[in-house]
């Protein structure tokens, strides 16, 4: 190495000041999926797919926030039981969340991350920034599961007319089945049965 060059090297790697504010080129465009991949599924499923794992994920992440969001905001008489189920739920989605991201990225695609993007994505209806009563609250959060359950019935068989059986076997093991159980647990809470006091047979037959 000649003498200036050797002063070059030294001057580029002996350098203790972070490289701070960098920006550069993405290195992969959103709605892209790489090529090449070891996983015997063509470039057109695996396009397909991640756009939908996509759909899927920015619902599921609506899903999520609508759950902290009743955590913390829920008001009354049932505060303290589903100030807790609010906060389970919302754990679960986190987990359901990070398994669409990354299997969209095992896809070779891109998954969507950041608030602005997901909120310009989803189909749930935007709740108000207020609070709301708990029949309001619960009655949202079954819509949103609605939404993401009927996508997952159609995905699931798409995935699996298409050959990808990971796919499928995440969307209807994990996400459908955790779907269907946190609506049980929801759907319950608005029955109106009586609190204290047991509805007097005479009234129930004239209802
Ligand atoms: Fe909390």
């Amino acid at each position: 190495m000649a003498k200036k060059e050797v002063a070059a090297a030294r001057q580029t790697t002996i350098n203790a000041q972070p490289r701070i504010h960098q920006r550069a080129a993405e290195i992969q465009a959103y709605g892209t999926v790489s090529h090449g991949l070891p996983l015997e599924l063509e470039e057109s499923v695996r396009l397909e797919m991640t756009e939908q794992l996509n759909l899927l994920l920015a619902d599921t992440m609506t899903l999520r926030d609508l759950y902290k969001k009743s955590h913390w905001q829920v008001a009354g008489p049932t505060f303290y039981q589903l100030h807790l189920l609010f906060d389970k739920h919302y754990g679960e989605q986190v987990e359901i969340v990070d398994e669409i991201a990354e299997r969209i990225q095992l896809l070779g695609g891109i998954s969507l991350a950041m608030a602005a993007d997901v909120a310009e994505t989803t189909r749930i209806e935007r709740p108000p920034r207020g609070r709301e009563e708990v029949p309001v609250q619960i009655s949202r959060l079954l819509d949103a599961h609605q939404i993401i359950i009927g996508h997952c019935r159609k995905l699931s068989r798409r995935a699996s007319e298409l050959g990808d059986d990971g796919t499928n076997d995440l969307v209807v093991s994990d996400v459908l089945r955790a779907n269907e159980l946190q609506v049980w647990f929801l759907s319950e809470h608005l029955v109106d049965v009586p609190l204290v006091h047991a509805q007097d047979p005479g009234v129930r037959k004239a209802g």
